[in-house]
């Protein structure tokens, strides 16, 4: 570190201490970037407000479930599920005693009524999410999205948005009309995040969640394709 890091540093705590909540780490990474015209890959953008520094998630893939997945996807969402009993109807204590074969099958292609997508970051899954379809010739039109999770370390880059987005071009290429959500209404970041994906509210279930001793209602989203 050098005077005009610790300068620049001095400068941009003064600047966004008070509303963008940066520390003194954040500000004397951002000015040694700043010094040596580099950019800076970071997985926390929102702590890097600053002008001029470029900020990337790098190597997030989106991708389709594969039967490979198994092992993974049963960590990634049993953690969801413990660490979020409000947001998601399934429970914990039951998925935890699925066999492996479940968390296969669940993987296991079926193109044409169900899809399950991963963010993916250097072989290791940050973030999942699925989507459904009606299951009879009057419902095939609807589908479902459900299980949206997106791990703590990895939150705030838009991730559940670009997952959701492969989701609608799923529904879109198996012409499903229709795509449907709940989310708990206490959940604002997920109902900023569905608003921005284009969905919209027509109407809330009261008391669809019973979880932490508590009634939790949810907001029922659509976004016509
Ligand atoms: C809801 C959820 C999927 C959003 O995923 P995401 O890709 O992080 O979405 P965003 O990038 O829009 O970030 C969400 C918010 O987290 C904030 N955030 C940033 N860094 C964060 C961090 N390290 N930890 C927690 N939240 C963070 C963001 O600022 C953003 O706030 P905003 O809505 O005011 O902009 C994710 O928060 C999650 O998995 N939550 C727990 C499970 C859940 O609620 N699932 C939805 C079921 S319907």
């Amino acid at each position: 570190m050098d005077e005009e890091i610790a300068r620049k540093a001095g400068e941009y705590l003064n600047t966004y201490r008070a509303t963008k909540h940066i520390e003194l780490a954040d500000a004397l990474i951002a000015a040694t970037a700043f010094a040596a015209d580099a950019e800076l890959i970071t997985r926390n953008i929102k702590h890097y407000p600053m002008n001029k520094i470029i900020t990337t998630p790098r190597g997030i893939i989106i991708r389709q479930g594969q039967e490979s997945d198994a092992q993974a996807y049963r960590e990634l969402r049993l953690e969801a599920l413990h660490n979020h009993p409000e947001a998601f109807s399934a429970d914990f204590a039951i998925y935890d005693k699925q066999p492996m074969t479940y968390w296969t099958e669940r993987l296991h292609s079926l193109e044409d009524e169900r899809m399950i997508y991963f963010a993916d970051c250097n072989d290791s899954l940050v973030g999942t999410c699925g989507i459904y379809r009606g299951d009879s010739p009057k419902t095939k039109h609807s589908g479902t999205i459900v299980g949206v999770y997106v791990k703590s370390e990895w939150r705030g880059l838009r991730i559940a948005d670009e997952m959701i987005a492969a989701c609608i071009v799923w529904a879109r290429l198996h012409k499903i009309r229709i795509v449907k959500l709940g989310v708990n209404t206490a959940n604002t970041s997920a109902i900023r995040c569905y608003t921005r994906c284009g969905f919209t509210t027509y109407g809330t279930e009261p008391q669809a969640i019973y979880a932490n001793s508590r009634m939790y209602d949810e907001l029922l989203m659509a976004r016509t394709i």
